[in-house]
């Protein structure tokens, strides 16, 4: 027994922002961007929100799957840029599509967000509790990036994605694996508010997202394919078995360097980063959209998933389509 996804829908905000827009607000070029990263533009909200966009995809994703909103048990959004604390995103998705039977929650664990989120519906509909669930992922990150830090205001875009996935006994989900390193935050991080009360005024130390990006690259490159090949093993698969790596696009070296450490051509590895940037939890779930809509995802085939970021978190996935 396992969970199949059924249907799949995204949402991506209007406006595109290239590499030489980028140009106008900090010193930086289109060369360095896509040598460095592969990104050649992204898509910003001018008034999309984290729910709308995770609305919009969820919607998709039922029409896709032939399933009404009502119908719903469980609905989880991760995202590491909610718009509120409370409520949180999940429930404001829930009134938005009409869900309302769904139990809803919010998910944080940045890049990795979506694939965790998936493990944790997988654990619910695959033990009974739930019958089906909504997955999705949703990003505004254009609120938490400082737009003058050439560093990170290059590397980001928003969006949403979105999975919604029901019990199967034929092929779905084969095993995961996830593991996180809360050692290694710092390398990584944005602060969401301020200690202030009565009695302490203590300021935020990162009020933006501040990363170390060759720690990051160095983690990525080491920990995923590491990642890959245990869930590999646990589901007695070998590289040769799967049809195709969708991983988290966080920039196109860091793929790259996968590809190479596991010996795997970069053609299994479908890449939509240089259209709409690093969509942190989003990434995965719009790039499987935008495969399984062109038709390039066939019954029986095999894919690795592999989400991986901030905290430091990190997993995959085998699933069979
Ligand atoms: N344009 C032009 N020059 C730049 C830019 C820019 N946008 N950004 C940095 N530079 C400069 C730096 O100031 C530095 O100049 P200096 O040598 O005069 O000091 C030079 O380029 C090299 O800077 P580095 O930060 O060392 O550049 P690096 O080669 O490491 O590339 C990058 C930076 C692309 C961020 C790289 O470290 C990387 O890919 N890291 C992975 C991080 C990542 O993808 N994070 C995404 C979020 S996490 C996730 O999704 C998993």
């Amino acid at each position: 027994m396992s969970i199949k996804i059924i249907g799949t829908g995204s949402a991506l905000p209007q406006k595109t922002v290239t590499n030489y827009d980028l140009m106008e607000l900090v010193d930086t070029s289109d060369e360095w961007i896509k040598e460095r990263t592969g990104i050649g533009s992204r898509h910003i909200s001018t008034g999309e929100t984290l729910v709308s966009l995770t609305a919009e995809a969820c919607g998709k994703a039922l029409e896709n799957a032939g399933r009404e909103a009502a119908e719903v048990e469980l609905l989880l959004v991760a995202t590491c840029s909610p718009e509120r604390g409370i409520p949180c995103a999940a429930c404001q998705v829930q009134s938005a599509i009409g869900a309302k039977q769904a139990v809803a929650f919010d998910l944080n664990a940045a890049c990795a967000g979506f694939l965790f989120a998936l493990n944790t519906a997988y654990a619910y509909v695959e033990s009974g509790i739930y019958k089906n669930a909504l997955v999705a992922g949703g990003e505004v990150l254009s609120k938490i990036v400082d737009w003058t830090d050439r560093g990170t205001c290059i590397l980001f875009g928003d969006g949403a994605g979105a999975v919604y996935v029901e019990k199967s006994d034929n092929g779905g989900v084969l095993g995961f694996v996830q593991h996180s390193d809360g050692t290694r935050g710092d390398v990584l991080k944005c602060d969401s508010r301020a200690l202030k009360n009565p009695y302490v005024d203590q300021p935020m130390e990162t009020e933006y997202v501040q990363m170390d990006g060759r720690e990051v690259f160095a983690f990525a490159v080491r920990q995923v394919p590491a990642s890959i090949l245990e869930v590999l093993s646990k589901t007695g698969n070998s590289v040769e078995d799967i049809d195709l790596f969708v991983l988290h696009q966080a920039n196109k070296r860091i793929i790259e360097g996968i590809a190479k450490r596991l010996s795997i051509n970069l053609d299994r590895f479908p890449v939509n980063l240089d259209r709409v940037g690093n969509m942190s939890s989003a990434a995965i779930p719009v790039l499987l959209d935008e495969l399984n809509r062109a038709g390039r995802l066939k019954a029986g085939m095999k894919l690795v998933l592999s989400g991986f970021g901030a905290g430091l978190t990190y997993g995959a996935c085998v699933m069979e389509w």
